[in-house]
């Protein structure tokens, strides 16, 4: 099956991203579902969206034409067009990970949310997502941070596969949710 991965460069695209996003929510699945399959917690909107992919495009993989997969590419200016992922950033900036890169001054981005349309899961396309970042933005970024619910196994278990290490767990109290936060380097 020929999957192009590439960058994100049209606003089409970005709306594509949002058409599949649409379809993962946890507000638009079953529990079982999202116990399964995954699910998602952020709902982006189209112009915020535009704006980060115009700062550092997102990958995205293409079938037919068709966005199928994508991993976001978000950086920290963005915490505030977000809101609902502030609490991730100053996390971050508590636990001074910026810093943990042997004491060099790090440049990070965090991976704002990852998605695989789900006739194509179980195909490589996560890796391949991946592959593509790493490949577009190595020598740029040290590396990538992104959280993932401790419930969502199936996407934590693609994220420790392609080298996602955990650096810090926490519930939330509202919601009772346990997150694990998570790194990539890219430089080995
Ligand atoms: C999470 C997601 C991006 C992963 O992509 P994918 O193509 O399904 O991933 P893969 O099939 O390559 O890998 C899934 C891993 O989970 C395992 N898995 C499959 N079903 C599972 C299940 N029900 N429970 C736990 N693990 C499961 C697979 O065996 C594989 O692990 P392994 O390589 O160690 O065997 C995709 O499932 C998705 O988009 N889900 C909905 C949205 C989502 O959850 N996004 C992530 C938010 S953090």
């Amino acid at each position: 099956m020929a999957i192009d991965y590439r960058t994100v460069t049209s606003l089409e695209e970005v709306a594509q991203i949002l058409d599949l996003q649409a379809h993962n929510l946890s507000t638009a699945i079953t529990p079982e579902t999202a116990l399964t399959q995954g699910f998602l917690t952020v709902r982006h909107d189209l112009d915020i969206l535009w704006r980060m992919n115009q700062v550092e495009p997102s990958i995205i993989a293409k079938f037919e034409n068709k966005v199928i997969g994508y991993a976001l590419v978000m950086l920290p200016g963005f915490a505030h067009d977000i809101p609902v992922l502030q609490p991730m950033f100053d996390l971050i900036d508590q636990l001074a990970i910026a810093d943990i890169n042997q004491g060099k001054h790090a440049n990070w981005f965090v991976m704002g949310q990852v998605c695989v349309d789900e006739k194509f899961r179980g195909m490589g396309v996560f890796d391949g997502l991946y592959q593509k970042m790493t490949e577009v933005y190595r020598n740029k970024f040290d590396f990538a941070i992104t959280e993932v619910a401790a419930r969502n196994t199936r996407s934590l278990r693609a994220h420790q596969r392609v080298g996602f290490k955990d650096i810090h767990q926490y519930s939330e109290t509202i919601t009772g949710e346990t997150w694990h936060l998570i790194m990539l380097h890219f430089k080995h």
